[in-house]
């Protein structure tokens, strides 16, 4: 049986499968609601119910509080509709620029950048014109109909080959594979552009916070910048636990010279490293104490989630960040590994 969703302030409208989630189901109808893992993780795709009802499915308790519940908020991956639905989500819009595609690509770089952190390149077909929003991810098709999220790290300027950074989870399924097995001209299909995670037109002065291969879509979104002639003052803080983690150091200080007002501030958490002179701490400590006031920034953070909450609600709470400045890409587990 299907319903039908209206969203609010947006007016748009949808079909919705009642098998279906209301997030699956928007983004089959072509439309653009904010989300992240689609998997109940990360918080990015809540919205509120105003009238109608929902099954809420699987949320965990982590991602929508009960509080949230009795004011008739909702994760859209996971609720579905059981009847038709009139719901409020900040930002809505029609996707006619940058459509969900499923591709084949042939490895065409296994690059080792750190013991655990892998540049990998993908070629595309030349058929095809494969369009994303610097930021953005994919979905790794892999045995069984399962997936794996990785962010693209490269511009969108630079069409045909896109580049990612992977990082090792130990025990992991696809990432062990790709650190012990995979070679150069090897196949892999993936899906995408997925999420939600992309720089906002403005002019109001950034702050990226990158905490590991969190800089992954954090070096796509300033990529973009330098190609695209945007010009915004940016601050970008990069945490890792000691320098190997800060890969791609060489690159982030080089981009001070090239974008005219460009500050980049590595953090290491691990403090031991005598040579390093560094700032130290919790990457988004850092920027909470370089700025007290927020209230005029947007600020896109990319990491673990334990990083993407802390960050959440220090710099609301203690540098005066609106909800509608932050954004974020929070790197979760996938549906089937998650434990
Ligand atoms: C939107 C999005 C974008 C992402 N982008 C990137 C990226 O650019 N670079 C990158 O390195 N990672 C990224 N990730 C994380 C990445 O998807 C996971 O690390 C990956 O799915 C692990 O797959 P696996 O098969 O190797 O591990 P699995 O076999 O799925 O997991 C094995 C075990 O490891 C643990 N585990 C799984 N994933 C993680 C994790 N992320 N952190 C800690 N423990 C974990 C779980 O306990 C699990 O049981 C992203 C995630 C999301 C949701
Ligand atoms: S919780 Fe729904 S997209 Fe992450």
């Amino acid at each position: 049986m299907s319903f039908q969703v209206k969203v609010q302030p947006s007016g748009l409208q949808y079909p919705a499968d009642e098998a279906e989630n209301l997030l699956q189901s928007a983004l089959n109808a072509g439309l653009n609601l904010p989300y992240g893992c689609r998997n109940g993780s990360c918080g990015a795709c809540k919205g509120r119910v105003v009238e109608g009802e929902v099954d809420l499915g699987d949320a965990p308790e982590t991602s929508l509080s009960a509080a949230e519940r009795d004011e008739g908020y909702a994760l859209l991956c996971c609720a579905q509709p059981r009847s038709d639905l009139l719901i409020e989500v900040r930002e809505a819009s029609r996707n006619t620029d940058f459509p969900i595609v499923k591709l084949p690509s042939r490895v065409q770089l296994i690059e080792r950048v750190a013991d655990d952190v892998i540049v990998l390149k993908i070629k595309l077909p030349p058929s095809e014109n494969f369009r994303f929003q610097a930021g953005q991810y994919l979905d790794f098709l892999i045995a069984g109909g399962r997936r794996r999220s990785f962010s693209i790290a490269s511009a969108p300027e630079h069409a045909g080959e896109l580049e990612l950074h992977i990082r090792r989870i130990p025990g992991g399924e696809f990432t062990g594979q790709i650190f012990d097995s995979l070679k150069v001209r090897d196949l892999l299909r993936f899906e995408g552009p997925l999420g939600s995670f992309y720089l906002r037109e403005g002019d109001k002065p950034i702050v990226l916070i990158a905490g590991g291969t969190g800089f992954a879509p954090i070096k796509s979104i300033v990529e973009h910048m330098i190609a695209s002639g945007i010009r915004r003052p940016v601050a970008l803080y990069w945490g890792a636990r000691d320098l190997s983690g800060l890969y791609l150091d060489a690159l982030a200080r080089s981009w001070e010279g090239v974008l005219p007002d460009f500050r980049y501030v590595p953090v290491l958490s691990d403090s031991s490293d005598a040579s390093w002179s560094g700032r130290t701490g919790l990457v988004h400590r850092a920027v909470v104490e370089d700025f007290p006031d927020l209230s005029a920034h947007e600020v896109y953070v990319c990491g673990a989630p334990a990083m993407v909450d802390a960050a959440r609600a220090d710099l609301a709470a203690q540098c005066a960040l609106p909800e509608t400045g932050f954004f974020a890409d929070t790197f979760s587990f996938a549906a089937d590994s998650a434990s």
